[in-house]
């Protein structure tokens, strides 16, 4: 079969639509070991190369010469004037970029937030304890969302009330392709009257609003949290302009929720399909870190960023032209079989696991991955203990995204067990 005929056959991984059924591991596969750099017409834009490999992410996401950020890291073409209004910390290379994630860095290293531990763990106990007493409930609303919306609100220093009118924003903006969350779905309907707004949402517009109160109220009297973090003056000497804070303040809302409770449902979808990980995690407990990672790595809950090339690149036979947009695509590279020994097989005691669900190295690797890849181990640390059994009652709901591989509901039945 010619490569042209082979891929008639392959899902279109440039719709939202195919990964409502599931993620296309068959057509990831197949890239990888006939078309590694593969290129993607689209309706709506010029189209992209996609690069499938692990090594080749870990190549395009060390080099941001070649693979920048500036022009944007979803797929959307966006123009100048674009650009400029909604630019946060990822759409910058260093050294612009590395200036502005050092006003946060420290608040998201590894001890940084080890100092949470302990917050987490009481929410996440009082979240599990909640749900439970109802036995029949969905994991993704009733838990899995709970726990990153009230933990960004206290790294945030939020009131804990606002927390759900802040999670909703959220997914109004990063969920912008599912119906579900916005009446502005971004493929689906005329959103150019946003164009100049995170996301295409107006829902920025209220969170820019919320901003500004914020950054008012912390002037005044600044704190330790995050926020008065990201009002300082950057190494370059000026605080950020009022419209990059608002839309960096728009990113940690966006970027902090949706990914770890997806993670965090995806792993407990995995646990209720293989009912024997539930029983030896509970004699196991310290199992459950190295199985954190294993599920993140299976999740992939990110499953692409865009970069665009600076100049032509000759990669696996293929020149990618300066200009062009590159994906890289986390979902395909986490299941890369020249990287992970049987890849599609979750094994929680995997050693090594350099999965890339939070960016494969370089400049932009996820500023959150120690807070995520606690909050979920520690989420699961607080259900397994308390649970006997945990099934489903009826079929998961996936996200409509090529971009985010989320589940929005998962509707479960839990028999609650006597903690020790
Ligand atoms: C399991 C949960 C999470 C996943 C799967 C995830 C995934 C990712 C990925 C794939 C990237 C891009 C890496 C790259 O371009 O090289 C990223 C960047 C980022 N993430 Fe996360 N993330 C998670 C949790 C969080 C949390 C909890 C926060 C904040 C509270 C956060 C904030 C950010 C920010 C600000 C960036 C941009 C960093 C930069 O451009 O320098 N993430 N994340």
């Amino acid at each position: 079969m010619t490569e042209t005929a082979a891929r008639a056959d392959l899902a279109d991984i440039t719709s939202h639509d195919t990964f409502v059924e599931g993620v296309p591991h068959q057509t990831f596969t197949y890239l990888r070991d006939h078309d590694p750099v593969s290129w993607w017409d689209e309706e709506d834009g010029r189209g992209f190369w996609s690069l499938t490999r692990f090594d080749d992410l870990r190549y395009a996401s060390h080099n941001h010469e070649v693979f920048s950020s500036a022009k944007g890291i979803r797929l959307e073409d966006m123009d100048e004037e674009e650009l400029h209004a909604r630019r946060t910390l990822m759409e910058m290379d260093p050294p612009e970029h590395t200036n502005l994630r050092r006003l946060v860095n420290r608040l998201f290293t590894r001890r940084g937030v080890g100092a949470y531990e302990d917050t987490i763990r009481e929410i996440a106990a009082g979240v599990v304890d909640r749900a439970l007493e109802k036995q029949e409930f969905d994991f993704v609303t009733d838990v899995a969302r709970e726990l990153p919306m009230r933990m960004l609100g206290r790294l945030m220093g939020l009131p804990d009330e606002d927390g759900d009118w802040l999670v909703t924003m959220g997914d109004q903006m990063i969920a912008n392709s599912d119906p579900e969350f916005t009446e502005h779905v971004v493929d689906l309907t005329d959103t150019e009257e946003f164009h100049l707004l995170p996301f295409r949402s107006p829902a920025a517009l209220e969170l820019f609003d919320y901003a500004a109160d914020l950054a008012d109220e912390r002037r005044a009297c600044p704190g330790e949290d995050l926020v008065s973090k990201m009002l300082l003056p950057t190494k370059a000497g000026d605080p950020l302009p009022d419209h990059e804070f608002k839309n960096f303040f728009a990113l940690m809302v966006a970027a902090g929720n949706d990914t770890t409770r997806y993670s965090i449902a995806h792993a407990v979808n995995e646990i209720i399909q293989r009912p024997e990980l539930l029983a030896r995690m509970r004699s196991e407990p310290g199992l459950i870190e190295s199985a954190t990672e294993e599920f993140l790595r299976f999740a992939t809950t990110t499953m692409h960023f865009r970069r665009t090339a600076t100049c032509d690149v000759d990669l696996h036979g293929k020149t990618i032209k300066a200009g062009d947009k590159v994906l890289l695509w986390y979902m395909s590279a986490n299941f890369d079989d020249r990287q992970f020994a049987d890849p599609f097989t979750l094994d929680i005691e995997r050693d090594p696991n350099d999965h890339v669900t939070f960016g494969a190295g370089g400049p932009h690797f996820c500023l959150g991955a120690w807070l995520g890849r606690l909050e979920v181990r520690v989420a699961l640390e607080e259900l397994i203990p308390r649970i006997a059994a945990i099934e489903k009652t009826g079929e998961i709901e996936r996200l409509r995204s090529n971009f985010i591989n989320g589940i929005k509901h998962m509707p479960v039945r839990v028999t609650p067990r006597l903690v020790p």
